[in-house]
């Protein structure tokens, strides 16, 4: 199967004034296309580190990322921008929604960045919210909706522009286990759906929706197992 990430060697160290912090100390991880994966570990192992690497966050302070073909661990902060529209989907634990903006408006925002006309865009818009369960809620503001129901639009918004991959960390970690389990249920519908999804969490329960475990430890992966 192809590989949708390829990473090597990667180390990302942060400078605090005089102070180097390491943080990432050598990472090697393939991911293939349609995978469904977790990243676990210790708080402060590195897990958000590393996926804002994978999400074109970031760039590692060595090593080599070649993402869906593409290197982008030497890329501009605006080649960067644009891999990360055209490639990526963020789903992040506290949604990032914009607050006086409809659930529309705010899952239609990627494709204006990706110049796609705004006929175009309300069509697409209304088709991922009404696949993720928010057909009557598309007029709604974030204030207006519940958590689970902001996360549905924050992954609506990721899933608008048909990305190579779906990234998210702790995508649960402000939500309660009913609304947790309704969230997991639909990134199992986008995986089915033939999506690459890579999500972190602290939580057993969630981690058990994906087929492969990576453990991180202090910067390192401590084990990696496919489990499905
Ligand atoms: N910009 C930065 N400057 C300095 N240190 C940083 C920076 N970003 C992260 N770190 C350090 O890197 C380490 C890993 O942070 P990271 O956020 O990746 O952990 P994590 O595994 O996601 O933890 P958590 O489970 O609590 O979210 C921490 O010790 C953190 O202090
Ligand atoms: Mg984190």
């Amino acid at each position: 199967m192809q590989n949708v990430i390829e990473i090597r060697g990667i180390i990302r160290n942060f400078q605090l004034g005089q102070e180097t912090v390491y943080v990432l100390k050598g990472i090697d991880l393939d991911i293939a296309r349609g995978e469904y994966v977790a990243i676990m570990g210790p708080s402060g192992s590195g897990k958000s580190t590393l996926m804002n690497l994978l999400g074109c966050l970031d760039t590692p302070t060595s090593g080599s990322y070649i993402l869906n073909g593409n290197d982008v661990s030497k890329m501009t902060d605006n080649e960067l921008a644009d891999i990360r529209n055209k490639e990526i989907g963020f789903v992040f634990q506290t949604f990032n929604l914009l607050p006086r903006t409809t659930a529309l408006d705010n899952v239609a925002l990627p494709m204006v960045y990706a110049g796609i006309s705004k006929k175009d865009r309300v069509v697409r818009a209304e088709e991922v919210l009404t696949d993720v369960g928010l057909s009557d809620r598309m007029d709604h503001k974030p204030n207006q909706l519940s958590g689970g129901q902001r996360q549905r639009v924050a992954v609506g918004r990721a899933l608008v522009n048909k990305p190579s991959i779906i990234l998210a960390d702790e995508p649960t970690g402000n939500l309660d286990s009913k609304t947790s389990l309704e969230i997991m249920q639909l990134f199992d519908e986008i995986h089915a759906a033939g999506n690459t999804v890579i999500l972190v969490t602290h939580e057993e329960e969630v981690a058990d929706h994906a087929h492969r475990v990576i453990r991180l430890r202090d910067g390192m992966i401590e084990s990696d197992v496919r489990n499905k």
